[in-house]
C-alpha cells in the first residue's frame, strides 16, 4: 500500500465533524444530554479506541453513563483474542434485549475486533436483530457518519469490509483521570503468530507520522499527564512502512527530549526484532521507564516454531540478559500461552523452566484458545483441558511464589512512585505505580494524585505493595 492510500484525507475527516454536528442537532431540542454507555473489552489498543469513540460522542452532544438501562446508545467495543472474551460479549448482547424492550428507541452498537470477524457479523445479522450498528476497527474513524445513518434511516447499518487499514489523525479523545494516557504509535500487525486473530481483524502494520506522535505526547505532558504508554502490537516494527529511515528507538529518543516530569512506557515489543539499539536507547533516555514487556509465549523451540514466533529460547534469554546488563534493576514482564495444539507436558515444563530461569516481575498467563480462521486452530490438539490446566497451575505456582518473594523484598524500602488514582481499598485509599509499573497501594490524601512522591513500603502480597508517604 502506498502511504497516501493509508492516510485518511483531511476532507474525509472534516466531513465526519459535520456528521457529528448533524447528530448533535438531532438532540438539540432535548433538555438533558443524550446518554451513551461505552463498554470496552480487551487490550489497551481497544481502550484507546474506546476513548476516541467517547471523544466523537462528546462532540455529538452525548454525556456518559455506566448503566446500559438508562442509555440512549449502548456500544460494546469488543475483543476477539480468546473464546471467553467473545462469549462474554454474546452474553451481554443477550442482556441488552431487555433494555431495548424497555426503551425501543435505544440504539445498540457492536464494534471492535469481534465485529471485524465475518463469522461474528453474520451471526449478529441473523440472530441478534436488536443490534442496530456493527462496525470493525477499520471503520472507527467514520463512526459519526454510521451513527447518523442509523438515526436518519432507522435501518441496521453494517460496516465490516475487510481492509488493509488506514490512519486517521485528529479524532477527538476523552481520556480518563488526567494522569495516565495511551498513545497508539502504530496500528495492525503483520506477524501472523499461528494462534492469533489480531492480524485478521486489525489489518496490516501502519505507523503514524513521528511528528503527529511527538505533538500528541507534547500536548499530553503540557496538560499534566505523567505516565504515557506508547501502543502498538509490535512497536519494533514502527517505521518499517514510513518513507524515511526511522525506527522506534529513534521515536523514543525524540520523545525523551520533550521537557517535563513524566514517564514513557511502551507495549508490546516482539522478541524477534527487539534490538540492542532499542535497549541502549531506553537505558540512555531519562523519561523512558526501565520496564520491558517482552512476550515469550513458550520456552520450547519446537512450540515457538509452530507458533511462528521466529526466535528461539536461547535468543530470548540473550535479549533479556543484554537488556538487564544495560539497565540494572530493569522490570521485565511477559505473556505466555500454555496448551498450544500438540504441546506435550515436557514442552510445557520448558516454559515453566524459562520462567524460573528469567525470574519475571509479572506474567500475563493464558491457556490456548482456538481462534477460527487461524492456522493453529487447524492443528490436532490431543491434550485434554484438565491436563493443560495442571500445567497452567504449575506455571502460576512458580510465578506467584516469585512475585510474592520479590514483593516481600521491598518491605522497609523507600520507593519513588507516581500516585495515579484511588484504589478502592479503605485502608490504603490511593493507588500508585513505581517506575517499573509495580502497583503500590497507599495511605494519604487524594491531593497527592498526579504527583511523584517517595513512599515507605510497609507490606506486600503476590499482587501489590502497600505503603505510606515517606
Ligand atoms: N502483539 C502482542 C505481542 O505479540 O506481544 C500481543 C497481543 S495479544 C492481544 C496479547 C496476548 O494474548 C498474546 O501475547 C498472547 O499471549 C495472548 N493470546 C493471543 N492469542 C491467543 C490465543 N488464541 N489463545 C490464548 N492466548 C492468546
Ligand atoms: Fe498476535 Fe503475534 Fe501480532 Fe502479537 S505479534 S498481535 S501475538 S500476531
Ligand atoms: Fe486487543 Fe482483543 Fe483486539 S486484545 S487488538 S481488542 S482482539
Amino acid at each position: 500500500m502506498k502511504r497516501e492510500d493509508v492516510l485518511i484525507p483531511e476532507a474525509a475527516l472534516a466531513s465526519q465533524r459535520e456528521f457529528e454536528d448533524k447528530v448533535r442537532a438531532m438532540f438539540a431540542a432535548r433538555e438533558a444530554h443524550p446518554l451513551a454507555c461505552v463498554d470496552t473489552f480487551g487490550c489497551q489498543q481497544n481502550v484507546a479506541d474506546g476513548q476516541k469513540l467517547m471523544g466523537m460522542l462528546e462532540r455529538m452532544g452525548f454525556a456518559f453513563t455506566g448503566e446500559p438501562g438508562e442509555a440512549d446508545l449502548v456500544i460494546l467495543n469488543t475483543c476477539a483474542v480468546r473464546e471467553h472474551a467473545e462469549q462474554r460479549v454474546f452474553g451481554n448482547l443477550g442482556i441488552l434485549t431487555h433494555t431495548k424492550k424497555e426503551n425501543p428507541a435505544q440504539i445498540i452498537a457492536l464494534c471492535g475486533c469481534m465485529a471485524q470477524e465475518p463469522r461474528v457479523s453474520q451471526r449478529v445479522r441473523a440472530s441478534y436483530r436488536h443490534v442496530d450498528l456493527v462496525f470493525g476497527p477499520h471503520a472507527l474513524w467514520k463512526f459519526p457518519e454510521l451513527l447518523c445513518r442509523v438515526y436518519e434511516t432507522g435501518k441496521r447499518v453494517f460496516s465490516v469490509d475487510e481492509e488493509h487499514g488506514s490512519i486517521a489523525e485528529g479524532i477527538p479523545v476523552v481520556r480518563e483521570g488526567g494522569v495516565k494516557a495511551w498513545v497508539s504509535v502504530m496500528y495492525g500487525c503483520n506477524n501472523f503468530c499461528s494462534y492469533c486473530i489480531v492480524p485478521y481483524v486489525r489489518g496490516r502494520e501502519r505507523s503514524r507520522d513521528p511528528r503527529c506522535v511527538l505533538e500528541e505526547v507534547r500536548e499530553l505532558v503540557e496538560a499534566g499527564y505523567r505516565d504515557i504508554t506508547l501502543l502498538g502490537q509490535n512497536v519494533n516494527s514502527y517505521g518499517n512502512d514510513l518513507e524515511i529511515a526511522y525506527d522506534f528507538a529513534d521515536l523514543l529518543a525524540e520523545i525523551d527530549q520533550i521537557p517535563g516530569e513524566y514517564l514513557i512506557r511502551f507495549m508490546s515489543s516482539h522478541p524477534k526484532d527487539a534490538t540492542k539499539k532499542l535497549f541502549d536507547t531506553m537505558a540512555r533516555c531519562g523519561h523512558v521507564a526501565k520496564q520491558l514487556h517482552l512476550p515469550f509465549q513458550s520456552g520450547n523451540d519446537r512450540v515457538l516454531r509452530e507458533m511462528n514466533r521466529r526466535y528461539t529460547r536461547a535468543q530470548y534469554l540473550e535479549l533479556v540478559n543484554y537488556a538487564r546488563q544495560v539497565m540494572p534493576g530493569l522490570v521485565v514482564t511477559s505473556d505466555v500461552i500454555i496448551g498450544f495444539p500438540g504441546e506435550t507436558e515436557a514442552e510445557a515444563m520448558d516454559t515453566v523452566s524459562l520462567v524460573e530461569e528469567v525470574g519475571f516481575d509479572a506474567l500475563f498467563t493464558f491457556i490456548y484458545s482456538p481462534r477460527p480462521g487461524t492456522k493453529a486452530a487447524e492443528l490436532p490438539d490431543p491434550a485434554p483441558r484438565a491436563e493443560k490446566q495442571k500445567w497452567f497451575d504449575r506455571l502460576l505456582e512458580v510465578q506467584n511464589a516469585r512475585s510474592a518473594a520479590l514483593h516481600a523484598g521491598y518491605v522497609g524500602q523507600v520507593l519513588r512512585v507516581l500516585v495515579d488514582g484511588k484504589s478502592g481499598d479503605g485502608d490504603f485509599p490511593l493507588s500508585s505505580r513505581t517506575e517499573g509499573n509495580r502497583l503500590v497501594r497507599l495511605t494519604g490524601d487524594e491531593k497527592l494524585i498526579g504527583q511523584f512522591i517517595n513512599v515507605r513500603i510497609t507490606g506486600s502480597n503476590t499482587w501489590a505493595l502497600y505503603g505510606e508517604p515517606a
